[in-house]
């Protein structure tokens, strides 16, 4: 009897799991959500549309890279291609996807809030593009991401609202919009961040004591914003390699270098 009930319990397991299973292997839904990418883009002499079509695995149309063992979408790469129209939702039907680049193409409308729960994420790189409307707080809630960058577009509103814990954060590049508001403390827990771009925003008030926590960056471009405020003491813990850039990106570039000497004692 307890031998039986064992077995019974061994086979439901087995059971549900070879179902999961199956339904997270399925390729069909991966062949969908780039069909209905595919079929709103625009592409020069509809390069895309004569590519992506089904008699040949979508494993094999341009710009995809598919997983070996899986074969499920891994990469998405359609740099340069004048594409245009929108970027859809349909895109975070790709569970598996770990790299999302669009860049330099003439998309616009805005960034889905979707991408941003797409487990595998690394690095969505949409820079130069005409994108539009808020950048979605699901990137920076993401606690894998490697690389966001959105430069180049028409982004608006605050840079990021709420908490962020964007762990492997190694480059946020954020230039070239028009985004208003702080730079949020939360900043300080991207701790892996290497890149930090901002330039060209309209991000106001100071730049927040926690940027200090940042001990691996190595570029911070804030120039052409309209920040304000002084510099102190825990803003000195970041390290002194690029020190005089933060300082320069300050109003009054004369009295910043003073102050970084004398707080810095550099
Ligand atoms: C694939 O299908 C398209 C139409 O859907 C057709 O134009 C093309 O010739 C086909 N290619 C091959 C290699 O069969
Ligand atoms: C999708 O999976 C089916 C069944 O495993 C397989 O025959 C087919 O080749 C796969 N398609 C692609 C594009 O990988
Ligand atoms: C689609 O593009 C890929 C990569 O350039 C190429 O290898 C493939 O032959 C193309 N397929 C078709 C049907 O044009
Ligand atoms: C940030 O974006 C700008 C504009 O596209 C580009 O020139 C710069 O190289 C980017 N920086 C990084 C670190 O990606
Ligand atoms: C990008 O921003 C920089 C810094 O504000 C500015 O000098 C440059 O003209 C901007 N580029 C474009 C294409 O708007």
């Amino acid at each position: 009897m307890k031998k039986h009930s064992v077995l019974l319990i061994l086979l439901f397991v087995f059971q549900y799991y070879s179902v999961s299973i199956s339904a997270a292997s399925s390729n069909e839904t991966d062949q969908e959500a780039l069909l209905a990418f595919q079929n709103i883009i625009t592409s020069p002499s509809h390069f895309l549309a004569n590519n992506w079509t089904k008699n040949t695995s979508f494993c094999s149309w341009f710009g995809i890279t598919c997983s070996p063992k899986r074969q499920r979408v891994i990469a998405l790469t359609l740099p340069d291609l004048q594409l245009q129209d929108t970027i859809l939702p349909s895109l975070a039907n790709l569970p598996f996807l770990r790299e999302h680049n669009l860049e330099n193409n003439f998309l616009h409308g805005g960034i889905p809030y979707s991408l941003g729960h797409l487990p595998r994420l690394r690095v969505i790189d949409v820079q130069n593009n005409q994108l539009e409307g808020s950048t979605p707080t699901s990137l920076y809630q993401h606690q894998k991401v490697q690389k966001i960058s959105l430069a180049y577009n028409e982004l608006s509103g605050e840079m990021w609202k709420g908490p962020g814990y964007v762990l492997e954060l190694g480059v946020l590049n954020l230039s070239n919009n028009s985004l208003t508001g702080i730079t949020p403390p939360y900043i300080g827990n991207a701790k892996k961040l290497m890149n930090f771009y901002l330039s060209g925003n309209r991000i106001n008030r100071n730049i927040p004591k926690e940027i200090g926590n940042l001990n691996q960056l190595v570029e911070l471009y804030l120039v052409d914003n309209q920040l304000t405020g002084s510099i102190s003491a825990e803003h000195c813990l970041i390290s002194h390699r690029f020190l005089s850039r933060l300082w320069d990106t300050i109003a009054f570039p004369a009295l910043s270098f003073l102050m970084k000497r004398i707080l810095c004692q550099i």
